[in-house]
């Protein structure tokens, strides 16, 4: 059973690494960046009303995030495990989950934090070009994950739960050292 977190700037391989892990071991990668593009390009009431806070790269209201998790870690797929990309970001959205999981008899195994420098992130986020990933919106969420997501580097290691992985190297280099990490 595996229950992960992953942490980590814009750009570090969060998205890259969970997916490869989540297909390796037969569970859910829930990205709530991914639920939440996918209602802004279906036009949903849901992506109508955030669509400015991604073009901007601030966080969308906890609210809105905490109900898309509920709702997706309640599907009976994610009863055998699950890894959690891009949420929580705050410190609410991390003492909601906590809260969430505790009700349903779950727990996280480990936050992951992905490492990687802000000069590496700007040139993968340029080259890759999402609608998100012009320069300024790029620096803009650089800040963003200092002020409000950092914090939860040292909230999931005051509680043993921290596992950091060099994500500057090749990405077969990164996948074989997050193995590693959580002993799997
Ligand atoms: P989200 O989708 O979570 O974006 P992000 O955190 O900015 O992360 P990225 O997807 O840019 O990067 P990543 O770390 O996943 O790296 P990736 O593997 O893609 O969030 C987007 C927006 O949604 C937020 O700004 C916010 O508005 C909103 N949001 C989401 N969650 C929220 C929440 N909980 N609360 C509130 N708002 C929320 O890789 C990036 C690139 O690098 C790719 O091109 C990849 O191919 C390449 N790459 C990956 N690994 C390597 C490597 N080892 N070497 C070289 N290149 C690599």
């Amino acid at each position: 059973m595996t229950r992960l977190i992953f942490l980590g700037p814009p750009g570090s391989g969060k998205g890259t690494q969970a997916a490869q892990l989540a297909n390796n071991e037969q569970i859910p990668h829930i990205s709530t960046g991914e639920l939440l593009r996918k209602a802004v390009e279906d036009k949903t009431s849901l992506g109508l009303k955030v669509q400015s806070y991604l073009d901007e790269g601030e966080l969308v209201p906890d609210k809105v995030v905490e109900d898309l998790v509920k709702e997706r870690l309640s599907k009976s797929d994610a009863s055998s495990g699950w890894i959690l990309d891009g949420f929580p970001r705050n410190v609410v959205q991390a003492e909601f989950l906590d809260k969430l999981l505790e009700e349903v008899g779950q727990w996280t195994d480990w936050a992951i934090a992905m490492e990687v420098p802000d000069d590496v992130i700007v040139d993968r986020l340029r080259e890759r070009g999402r609608s998100d990933d012009s320069e300024e919106t790029i620096r803009h969420r650089l800040e963003v994950y200092r002020e409000k997501t950092a914090p939860l580097i040292d909230f999931y290691r005051g509680r043993g739960q921290l596992k950091s992985v060099n994500g500057n190297q090749p990405i077969a280099d990164v996948a074989a050292a997050l193995k590693q990490a959580i002993g799997s």
